[in-house]
């Protein structure tokens, strides 16, 4: 039996589809329903399993709950994103660590000084490698986030050097991006915008 007989993935049934895609939103709104440190851990384990290249797993996170930390995000935060983020039950921070290739012992044990020669001294190549991967473990944690029956609200308009100084101050961890997290509340929701067709951006080669 091949492997992929053995584990008989399958497309997920509608249902899971619509919560993972079709019918989940960007939230700007909060039930008032906290979210406890073990949904926060379930969907790290779930996000971490994302793929990274040569597994270099550059995300770092920092899930602002309490207020004093919320009071120390709130200065950093475009003004149009006070409110939902100082009413999210989660603000998590989003970073991507330039220092990612000193873990290749832990993360790619069978050749660490492969990957690291491709990047180390070469400063490009590490923000290259850092942001793209890290971008992408943040795409894996919201989807994740979904998959547990959070949603989502991500964004980007903070000032990055603050997010930076206060939340990261060894200065080796920038600041991507902010996904609040909790249970979205539907009346802050506006009409869908518009998305592309597939004849619209993709073609087939
Ligand atoms: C990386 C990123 C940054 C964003 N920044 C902001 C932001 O700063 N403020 C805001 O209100 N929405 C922000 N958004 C929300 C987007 O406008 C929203 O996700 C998009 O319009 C899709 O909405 P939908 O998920 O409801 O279809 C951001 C989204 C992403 C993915």
């Amino acid at each position: 039996m091949t492997q992929s007989d053995s584990r008989n993935a399958q497309p997920l049934p509608d249902h899971c589809l619509d919560q993972l895609f079709r019918e989940a939103r960007t939230y700007y709104k909060w039930q008032d329903k906290p979210v406890s440190e073990t949904t926060l851990r379930a969907l790290f384990d779930l996000m971490k399993m994302g793929p990274t290249s040569a597994n270099c797993s550059p995300s770092r996170l920092i899930f602002v709950t309490s207020p004093e930390a919320k009071a120390k995000l709130k200065p950093h935060l475009m003004a149009g994103n006070v409110e939902k983020t100082m009413t999210a039950p989660v603000t998590a921070i989003i970073g991507y660590d330039l220092t990612f290739y000193e873990r290749y012992d832990f993360l790619h044990p069978h050749d660490p000084a492969g990957p690291r020669s491709w990047v180390e001294g070469k400063p490009e190549a590490i923000q290259k490698t850092a942001f793209q991967n890290g971008t992408l473990q943040g795409a894996y944690l919201m989807m994740a986030a979904r998959s547990l029956g959070l949603d989502c609200g991500p964004m980007a308009g903070f000032d990055n050097a603050g997010v930076e100084k206060t939340f990261f101050p060894d200065g080796q961890i920038k600041a991507n991006f902010l996904c609040n997290l909790g249970y979205g509340d539907e009346s802050s929701l506006f009409p869908r915008l518009p998305r592309f067709a597939f004849e619209d951006v993709c073609e087939i080669a």
